[in-house]
């Protein structure tokens, strides 16, 4: 960054009542955070210790930067850890998992049965030759199948890459190319909108001149049942049903691999993050454990797609190693009407609902009216991921939804961290726009391009200062690309993100480096913007773009899509504009405003800057794949 920028911090707090904290499992969040920092090995093992392990651990971590290994030579499978665990120890009965399919279909999984199709799954993957270290590719709809399939990985050792079943035939090439997949497990159809969607002709497509494939597992869920036609072709439940009903869990080494994940594609080439077992398990035991504060009568509902890292981590590992339930849906948001999600937690007393801000502001945008509709009160705990919750996003979800008594957990991460890094532990006073502090356990900070701590009120980049137990180990065939993350500032991990701390060290994310605008020299985080423009009541979503020009460097362009209700016009555009400089000031104002009807955006949800800035500008746009509108 050539220069700091000043960020305007003042805003409201909100204290949740003191009964949070007295009966949170982290309880007291500073202190908890001292006792970290006095002894960090301590802490971590703490928490490892109340997991099972085949055998303990020489070393808590072994660092030797960029490369860490956490808990050497312990040997744990993570499925035991999350099936045979609670199957043996008084969870066998207690729901794991509620699906609720597109079509309002229904099925729910006690521990005992999803440890018994999981082993059976396994015991059908071992049929098909695959063995320890193998890497399978998952790319499936939202269906129990696809945990299962998650799990059976896990428990003989073969490293999972899950797909989301959202992308196309050219993303799901690449990421089986990558990986080297031996294994394809898909569907024949997702369901979206009452509407099939062809999984397996995108299979079909994908695996043409890919070497490394030799079979595909197809769960035909739809009928007529579809024909299976080449024999590399074998049927999902077919397998499970020949195999065996026992598989012991695969003895894994705590720095064995457990998954490949490719991220999201906001920047540049897929990247395979890969994680480790032993280091991930804890990681994701314990935020969902303390951040969440899951509890044994919880139900927890998080949105996104297992084929998400934030799926990987919370619907799947981190739920199901405390023991918790889950429930996963294949609806849409606003269908058959936006009332759909609400419905959902009135009909089975969700406690811990996460999601993400641009679901937020879809919902805001629709009305109050939908969610009024419902009773919520089972609500305990609401979660945000993904991107900056702006101020506005806050307060509805905190008000509307949460009806001011759940504490709103902003978490910060990334698919490289594998679990949560910053947020507002449940308890503590919470303040919109903020992500809030550091996880105890982690050491994170807003720092200068020389790694030099900014003061508070200006901007700079965020990093992560000490490993931590579930950080990524590499980039999958590009270790290089891995050490970059650890050797652009200083010696810290560098998340890429653009933060601003307050006085109080908490931390608000200001957008992506990548996506800094220079104007006049000053730089403005596009985030910054956008939350600016959507605090304006016309707003439902925004994304704005540097466009070069030869006075300022950048000039700020602003694509706007408006709330119902309201009408473009040039009237429109001066108050918007008006609304930025008195949010941000004169030099954050957007020289050009256009409204439209939709925005590119990854699977996820975000945004996509860059492929707006290039039909803007007229270019290349690439391989747009990816992308949803
Ligand atoms: C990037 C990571 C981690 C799960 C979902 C995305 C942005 C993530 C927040 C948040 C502001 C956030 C960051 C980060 N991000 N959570 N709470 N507030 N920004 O995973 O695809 O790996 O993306 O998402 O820019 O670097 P991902």
């Amino acid at each position: 960054m050539s220069e700091n920028f000043e960020v305007k911090l003042d805003g409201k707090t909100y204290l949740p009542d003191p009964s949070v904290k007295e009966n949170s499992w982290i309880g007291d969040y500073e202190q908890t955070y001292e006792k970290f920092l006095k002894y960090p090995s301590a802490y971590w093992e703490m928490i490892a210790d109340e997991l099972e392990w085949f055998q303990r651990w020489d070393t808590v971590l072994q660092w030797e930067h960029p490369y860490a290994k956490w808990f050497t030579n312990a040997k744990l499978n993570i499925t035991h850890n999350c099936l045979d665990r609670h199957v043996f120890d008084g969870r066998r009965n207690k729901v794991a998992m509620i699906w609720l399919g597109d079509n309002g279909e229904e099925m729910i999984f006690t521990y005992r049965q999803l440890y018994r199709e999981v082993m059976r799954f396994a015991n059908g993957l071992k049929s098909l030759g695959v063995e320890k270290g193998d890497t399978v590719c998952i790319y499936m709809p939202l269906v129990p199948e696809q945990i299962i399939a998650m799990l059976a990985c896990a428990r003989i050792g073969a490293v999972h890459t899950v797909v989301f079943g959202g992308f196309g035939s050219n993303a799901l090439r690449s990421r089986i190319r990558d990986a080297q997949a031996k294994i394809v497990i898909t569907a024949d159809a997702g369901m979206r909108r009452g509407k099939r969607v062809e999984l397996k002709a995108i299979v079909d497509e994908a695996v043409v001149n890919s070497s490394s494939v030799e079979k595909i597992v197809v769960l035909r869920r739809m009928s007529p049942p579809m024909e299976l036609y080449s024999e590399i072709e074998v049927d999902f439940h077919e397998i499970m049903e020949s195999a065996e009903s026992e598989c012991e869990a695969e003895v894994m080494d705590s720095e064995d691999p457990l998954f490949i994940l490719y991220t999201s594609g906001t920047t540049g080439p897929a990247k395979g993050i890969v994680h480790t077992c032993g280091g991930y398990m804890v990681g994701t035991y314990y935020t969902t454990k303390c951040m969440f504060d899951l509890k044994d009568n919880d139900v927890m509902w998080c949105t996104a797609d297992p084929g998400w890292i934030t799926g990987h981590s919370y619907i799947v590992y981190g739920p199901l190693s405390m023991g918790g339930t889950i429930l996963i849906s294949e609806s849409t948001p606003d269908y058959p009407d936006p009332g759909a999600w609400w419905r959902i937690i009135e009909e089975f007393d969700v406690t811990i609902f996460y999601t993400a801000p641009t679901a937020i502001r879809m919902f805001m945008k629709f009305g109050e009216e939908w969610p009024n509709r419902y009773n919520l009160s089972s609500l305990r705990i609401l979660g945000s991921v993904g991107e900056p919750l702006n101020p506005e996003a806050f307060e509805w979800y905190y008000s509307v939804i949460g009806k001011e008594k759940c504490p709103i957990v902003d978490t910060w991460w990334q698919t490289e961290t594998g679990m949560h890094m910053l947020t507002t532990a449940v308890g503590e006073p919470m303040k919109p726009g903020f992500a809030g502090r550091p996880v105890p356990g982690v050491v994170a900070d807003v720092v200068d391009e020389d790694g030099e701590p900014v003061p508070p009120g200006t901007g700079g980049f965020l990093v992560i200062k000490e490993p931590w137990p579930s950080m990524m180990r590499t980039v999958h065939q590009n270790d290089e690309r891995y050490r970059q993350y650890w050797n652009t500032i200083g010696n810290y991990y560098t998340a890429g993100d653009l933060a601003v701390k307050d006085e109080d060290g908490y931390i608000m994310i200001l957008g992506r480096s990548d996506d800094v605008l220079i104007v006049a020299g000053h730089n403005i985080g596009s985030a910054e913007v956008e939350s600016a423009l959507v605090s304006h009541e016309s707003v439902a979503e925004a994304a704005v773009i540097g466009k070069p020009d030869p006075l300022k460097g950048d000039s700020i362009k602003a694509f706007i899509i408006l709330r119902v209700g309201f009408k473009a016009s040039d009237k429109l555009k001066l108050d918007l504009v008006y609304h930025v400089r008195m949010n941000l000031g004169p030099i954050a104002i957007p020289s050009e405003i256009e409204f439209v009807d939709s925005l590119p955006k990854t699977r996820s949800g975000k945004i996509m800057r860059r492929v707006i800035k290039a039909r803007e500008l007229g270019l290349d746009l690439g391989d747009v794949s990816t992308l949803e509108e």
